[in-house]
């Protein structure tokens, strides 16, 4: 059976992070890619997870590269370059600088492996994936955003702390885009199968929404010179296996929008069936009045971020 290949693009914490995951977890061989300006760091990075497998297990062939001609063939591929926010800073701060390289990226990509499938990481997330899709010419199922399945472990993580009780046991849903108006919903948040609003009051899991939508910004703060690494690789890896393994795995994602949710043509987190195919179906769930403001308010905010990615090309 042919095995996998999977190319990381930008090999920073997140991509590095990724790259570690992707061979403990045998997902195929990976191909870790930056630019020539930092020749020696994917080749670093590669030598050093290489000389790991032994201790792993795993025969993966692993390799560094500043060359594209390297992706070719790869059945998935990873895009996390760009800039990290600093203390203070959104991330729709990023959108300029990081536009053009996720553009130049993406064209590469769609050159040397116009089969693959792109999970796109890099922020602000949600205007980054539209860029990507644009730029690589793919159909948008073969385009998804990393999102929904970092900002609702995050959610799980703080909920399963509130109640004191395993991580595994929480069960959650968030919609909307990657941003401080992300939209986790109460409603559909489970503890071992009860209702979420059955353990914790609303006040304790207005604190954990809250605490969740600026996820991001806590870690920030606490690293000042980057952002968080493990969760989104985690999340990554996770969107990677389902896909890889045609697991059909239900999992939040920025995904292609069109007549789903009347979004009308924009890459926003909603739940997902992820496989072979990538975005293989988008599940449309039933929001009260509250929910659909919210989740509005955030399609908006999506919107006008794409809308200023517009203006710049
Ligand atoms: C985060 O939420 C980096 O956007 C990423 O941590």
């Amino acid at each position: 059976m042919k095995r996998a290949k999977i190319s990381i693009i930008g090999i920073g914490h997140v991509g590095s992070a990724c790259a570690l995951l992707a061979v403990q977890q045998r997902l195929g061989d990976v191909v870790l890619v930056d630019i020539p300006a930092l020749d020696g760091l994917p080749q670093g990075r590669a030598l050093d997870l290489y000389e790991a497998t032994p201790l792993i297990g795993t025969d993966a062939r692993i390799i560094g590269t500043t060359n594209y001609e390297d992706v070719q063939g790869s059945d998935l591929v990873i895009l996390t370059a760009g800039v990290v926010r600093k203390p203070g800073m959104s991330r729709d701060d990023l959108l300029s600088i990081n536009a053009g390289i996720i553009k130049t990226i993406a064209t590469n990509v769609a050159q040397a492996a116009p089969q693959a499938i792109l999970i796109v990481v890099s922020n602000p997330l949600d205007a980054m994936v539209y860029a990507a899709w644009q730029a690589s010419g793919f159909a948008p199922q073969r385009v998804i955003g990393q999102a929904g399945v970092l900002d609702t472990s995050r959610y799980r993580a703080f909920v399963a702390q509130a109640v004191g009780c395993s991580v595994n046991d929480v069960q959650a849903l968030l919609l909307g885009g990657h941003g401080d108006d992300m939209v986790p919903l109460k409603r559909y948040t489970y503890a071992g199968g009860i209702p979420i609003t059955q353990l914790l009051d609303h006040q304790k899991l207005d604190e954990i929404i809250d605490r969740t939508r600026k996820g991001g910004a806590e870690i920030v703060r606490l690293l000042k010179t980057s952002s968080a690494a493990y969760t989104p690789a985690a999340a990554t890896i996770e969107m990677a296996r389902a896909i890889l393994h045609d697991q059909k795995r239900i999992l939040p994602c920025a995904a292609y929008c069109d007549q789903e949710y009347g979004i009308g043509g924009y890459f926003v987190g909603v739940p997902c069936v992820l496989g072979s195919a990538g975005v293989e179906r988008v599940l449309q769930v039933e929001l009260d009045d509250a929910e659909q403001q919210a989740f509005d308010g955030s399609v908006e905010h999506v919107r006008s971020l794409v809308a200023a990615l517009k203006k710049m090309s």
